[in-house]
């Protein structure tokens, strides 16, 4: 592995955010760093002081049965009440927590006092159709207030939510349903995305109908009061959310939960053909967001902080909901496309909600970058303070223009490295510390301590990413499969380290430039896709012999996806129609956003002798690299045919 960039360029938080930082001083950080590391349980032990716990925690760390670690062994809490009750009984209860837009520009406002009331209320129609502590509950929702109550009246009663991205397919709700045994699930008749409706309701239906162990499917109306987007309800199994609503109290009490208890699955891409239901429990996830939240977004009283990411995902779940929410902070919420009606729109949301602090991914800085400055340029955006990025490599020229554009020069970009397995955000700067250099995530936060390491476990400048000791935030496993938990991360030096899956470079300063994803997995506009996946869905097709799918540098979305398909019998050229045929194999079986950017027919794929195919060569075909070593191939004419192909 190798990394090409050099980049000496460094930014300076501002003076002015410096003074009022939760944290002002690289010496500051370094000391509690250093103790965070030296002490975790007694570092771990004061930031969770700052919640609410039923009964204190009897140990902060068990690491008796490593890789399986436990946080706050025999605490008791309830991260709904942290989240929302705090703040609805005390002076916070009329500031606004969600302020939320739909796409056709219709808002909402839900003061901590409101969303307490309407997560009690959404708490009591589960327990009425029979949820109890322990179920799982999928939830298959657009981005509208509702999905951060229904994800809140779970963890209230101790329910464990399972989201479904909502461009996920019929066949991916299905699998994740089943695996996870869900009761319910959670859907809307509908919401907005570039100008049109998502049908989610009969996406569900579809998905749902050989799911024996579904026992009703909630419908929630995307407009509250108003009117209904039409879809079919089934007797016995579909209930309105709305009617349900209207016979329940708004009063529900939090359920006493273990600090071990399952809060969440979220399922997320490996490198087989199997996507993985991520764990996460109560206590540990709860103080990780928490105080990543609080350091990192430097999360202060009149913030109006906006991540754009989906609630789907981890990011959503982490820094929409849970994190800012446990600090009392107000949540912008946008339920629809960032260029709809027009690529300003982002833009217009800030300025309209005074947003002070915005999150986003790289992808989505580089489409503005595309679209053009005239759209950023006719707006203010000096309400924002803040600036950050997740979800893959920023490429420093996009930094700059988001630093330039967007930040105006003002602004500190905090570039979150971290993964859905770690709950919260391990590799940052603090936006009132660290000097940024454009393209790296910087220095750990407390009680992360990582390394990069070659194969043999010898600290190396480029490498992989290892992490060495636990955080709190760790996934507790892979449902229902503890020893893919354990193969897949903590299967390189001896168990000592965490393994996330990414390559990276420490520079002489100790920062961390992460580079990618050294297994199977390609990084689609910040979403997760394994190439495994993909193989596996493209060999279903009766005419596809064998298939070999590879990651390729992409000018927005950060790597884009080629497929390599051998047909059947003698027909190597394929069709435009059988090449619709897959993409539309690919959007029933996974969603829409896993399509390839580009399928390349052929007689033949380049293979080992042992037959093997050499992915290597076909990468290298893909990106126009000088080819690597053919001489161990079978039959070396077919990287030349292969090549023609790819340009023509
Ligand atoms: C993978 C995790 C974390 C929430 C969104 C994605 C890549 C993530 C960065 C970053 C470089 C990054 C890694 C990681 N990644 N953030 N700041 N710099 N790479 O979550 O779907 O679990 O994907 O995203 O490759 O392993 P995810």
């Amino acid at each position: 592995m190798e990394s090409v960039l050099h980049e000496d360029r460094v930014f300076n938080p501002p003076e002015s955010f410096r003074k009022t930082a939760h944290i002002n001083s690289m010496e500051a950080y370094r000391e509690m760093h250093r103790k965070s590391i030296e002490d975790p349980e007694s570092f771990w032990g004061e930031a969770a002081g700052s919640l609410h716990w039923y009964r204190k925690w009897d140990r902060v760390l068990d690491d008796s049965e490593a890789p399986f670690f436990k946080w706050f062994v025999g605490g008791r809490t309830n991260i709904c009440h942290n989240a929302v009750d705090r703040w609805a009984e005390g002076d916070k209860a009329g500031k606004k927590a969600i302020v939320w837009e739909g796409e056709p520009g219709d808002q909402r406002v839900l003061t901590y006092a409101d969303l307490k009331r309407e997560v009690s209320r959404f708490a009591n129609v589960l327990k009425s159709l029979g949820i109890r502590k322990g179920d799982t509950i999928a939830i298959y929702l657009p981005m509208i207030p509702e999905l951060a109550v229904a994800v809140l009246a779970c963890a209230r009663i101790g329910a464990v939510h399972s989201v479904i991205f909502a461009g996920f397919s019929a066949e991916s709700i299905k699998d994740r349903v089943l695996d996870a045994s869900s009761k319910m699930v959670i859907t809307g008749d509908g919401g907005w995305r570039r100008g049109s409706v998502l049908p989610l309701k009969s996406v569900v239906d579809q998905g749902v109908r050989e799911c024996d162990c579904v026992e009703h499917v909630l419908v929630v109306p995307r407009n509250p009061g108003g009117e209904r987007m039409e879809c079919e309800m089934q007797d016995d199994r579909d209930v309105w959310y709305d009617e349900a609503a209207a016979t329940v109290s708004d009063d529900c009490p939090c359920e006493e939960m273990d600090a071990e208890d399952l809060l969440f699955l979220l399922y997320t891409s490996g490198s087989t053909g199997k996507p993985k239901g991520i764990m996460h429990t109560v206590g540990g996830y709860g103080v990780y967001t928490y105080l990543t939240s609080k350091y990192i977004f430097d999360l202060q009283e009149d913030d109006v902080y906006w991540c754009t990411a989906d609630i789907g995902w981890i990011t959503g779940h982490s820094y929409i909901v849970y994190g800012p929410m446990q600090n009392g902070s107000t949540v912008l919420m946008y339920e629809g496309a960032p260029n709809h009606p027009d690529p300003g729109r982002f833009w217009d949301l800030v300025d309209k909600h005074q947003a002070t602090i915005f999150y986003t991914a790289p992808t989505a800085i580089r489409a503005f970058m595309k679209w053009g400055d005239e759209w950023v340029d006719k707006y203010k955006l000096d309400s924002l303070r803040l600036l950050g990025t997740v979800g893959e490599p920023i490429n420093p020229e996009a930094w700059m223009w988001y630093h330039r554009k967007v930040g105006k020069e003002r602004c500190p970009i905090v570039d979150t490295w971290w993964q859905t397995e770690t709950g919260g955000v391990l590799l940052s700067p603090l936006p009132g510390v660290t000097p940024t250099k454009p393209g790296s995530a910087t220095l750990p936060f407390f009680g992360v301590d990582p390394a990069v390491l070659n194969p043999a476990g010898e600290e190396v400048s480029t490498g992989l990413l290892a992490i060495r000791q636990p955080w709190p935030g760790i996934l507790r496993g892979i449902w229902g499969d503890a020893e893919r938990f354990k193969q897949t991360y903590w299967c390189n030096w001896d168990g000592k380290y965490y393994f996330p899956g990414d390559g990276a470079r420490r520079d002489d300063d100790g920062y961390f430039w992460v580079v990618g994803r050294v297994d199977d997995v390609v990084n689609v506009s910040g979403h997760r896709i394994g190439t495994a996946e993909l193989e596996s869905v493209f060999v279903e097709h009766s005419n596809v012999a064998e298939c070999a799918v590879i990651g390729v540098p992409h000018e927005i979305k950060g790597q884009g996806l080629v497929a390599f398909v051998l047909l059947r019998g003698t027909d190597a050229d394929g069709s435009d129609e059988l090449r619709k045929e897959l993409n539309n194999l690919v959007a029933e079986k996974i969603g829409k956003f896993a399509r390839p950017e580009k399928i390349i027919f052929s007689a033949d794929l380049p293979k080992t002798r042992s037959g093997k195919i050499m992915r290597r060569l076909l990468r290298d075909i893909a990106t126009g690299n000088a080819l690597g070593n053919v001489t161990t191939l079978a039959d070396p004419g077919v990287v030349e045919s292969l090549k023609k192909k790819y340009s023509s």
